[in-house]
């Protein structure tokens, strides 16, 4: 078979990686890739991955048999959709499905009308009706959201009223995310463990992965700015098996119910980004895709074909099929140009040691094969360093200790990946 796997970041490489273990897997092509997937995949660095009339003819052009559409942009702009008229199988959702991400507004009035778990909130989309409503009912902190895409950002979590009024000024009036800002919603705050559940899913049958953690924020301790992920663990020791039951009866089953429903049946990975709060588990986001970085450590734990899988959702045969998992842990250390999320340099020079442990994968996300041939840091996150243990802390020493070996100037990682885990593990 002939392949096609859109986007170019550390989750493209973990899929990639995970598909050609299939051994009828001929080519797969990547779009745009990047320096690192190179070594596993074609890459197509000229067509990005929200170039959808290219992708579409791209596929069609290269007889590629089932193509996986990774990123958030693409799947909201309809690349489904797509690929689906000219007659291509994908994994993914079609547009209207994937509005469970790209629009906050549909995710919480869907919640709503169906019964699920979440945070309680209001919509608003006159920024003078949301101020009013900030200084006459609102309780600090609270939850300020963009209705759209805004690359992770979008979020924002005032601490008191004037940095709640900045919050709704910048994203209504001052337009920080664009369109994406013409609605907000506003939530109230959460507290308690987050746990990332990536599903299959082909609108019916649901297999939710191995849990995972995030850790978004840039510094040591959870400190410093938000980030696209410095690391993630997986299974995450907070998702018991009593949790997992409850979020099955009470999320997961009832989200795919409400899409059917809405008569958009979900199809693809369904991200269930969860808080455990003192009333029970909520949902605090869904992602209509694979997190990135949890991809990169679930994907390793997954002993089903991968590629199996997919067809199933595509072929909406999921419920044959039984997925079976490994067993054991991963941790994946992600290591970042200095200065990301802020600006940062790029063009240096990467080595990665040849002789790295079987158990370890260096997952490439942001870098770049200019002509001569070496490899060069492109992006914030470059790399996302992968390890595989019997337990987490066998899995995090082995990921680190490669972490180590592989080097670039200016290379920024967080030394306290997993530890929160570990914590409650021992807790
Ligand atoms: P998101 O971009 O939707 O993943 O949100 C970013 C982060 O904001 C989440 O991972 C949470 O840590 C936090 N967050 C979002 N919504 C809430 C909420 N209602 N209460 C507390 N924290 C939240
Ligand atoms: N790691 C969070 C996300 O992929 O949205």
């Amino acid at each position: 078979m002939n392949l096609l796997v859109v986007g170019g970041g550390g989750r493209e490489h973990a899929i990639i990686k995970k598909l050609k273990e299939n051994p009828t897997v001929e080519t797969i092509y990547a779009l745009p890739g990047n320096g690192g997937i190179a070594q596993d995949a074609v890459c197509v660095p000229s067509i990005g991955a929200k170039d959808i009339a290219k992708i579409v003819d791209f596929a069609t052009s290269h007889s590629v048999d089932f193509a996986v559409v990774a990123p958030d942009d693409p799947l909201a702009l309809g690349c489904v959709d797509r690929l689906h008229e000219a007659g291509i199988p994908c994994f993914g959702p079609v547009a209207r499905a994937a509005r469970i991400e790209s629009s906050k507004v549909f995710a919480k009035n869907l919640m709503r009308k169906y019964g699920i778990p979440t945070a309680r909130y209001e919509v608003f989309g006159d920024p003078a009706k949301a101020l009013a409503y900030l200084r006459e009912t609102a309780c600090f902190p609270i939850v300020v959201k963009a209705d759209g895409l805004a690359l992770g950002k979008g979020v924002l979590i005032p601490q008191n009223l004037q940095e709640a009024e900045a919050a709704v000024k910048s994203i209504m009036e001052d337009k920080a995310f664009g369109d994406s800002g013409n609605e907000i919603v506003i939530e109230e705050f959460l507290t308690g463990p987050e746990v990332s559940v990536l599903a299959f899913t082909d609108g019916t049958a649901i297999v939710p992965m191995v849990s995972s953690m995030d850790h978004k924020r840039a510094g040591d301790g959870d400190t410093g700015p938000n980030t696209g992920g410095m690391g993630t663990v997986a299974p995450n020791p907070c998702y018991t098996p009593e949790v997992a039951a409850k979020c099955m009866e009470k999320i997961f089953l009832p989200t795919l119910a409400a899409m059917r429903a809405e008569g958009c049946p979900f199809k693809g990975c369904l991200y269930f980004g969860l808080m455990l709060t003192p009333d029970g588990p909520r949902v605090i986001e869904y992602n209509c895709r694979f997190g990135d970085p949890e991809t990169q450590v679930v994907l390793p734990l997954l002993k089903t074909d991968l590629l199996t899988v997919m067809l199933a959702v595509e072929g909406e045969t999921l419920g044959e099929l039984q997925v079976e998992w490994t067993g054991g842990s991963a941790a994946c250390v992600v290591l970042a140009s200095q200065g990301y999320p802020g600006g940062y340099e790029t063009g240096k020079e990467i080595t990665v040691p040849e002789d790295l442990p079987a158990n370890v994968t260096v997952y490439h996300a942001g870098d770049k094969l200019p002509e001569d041939g070496k490899l060069v840091t492109g992006g914030g996150r470059v790399l996302g360093v992968t390890a595989t243990g019997e337990t987490l802390s066998a899995a995090l020493e082995a990921a680190y200790a490669a972490a180590e070996r592989v080097t670039f100037d200016g290379k920024y990682l967080r030394r306290d990946i997993g530890q929160r885990a570990l914590r409650a593990l021992e807790g």
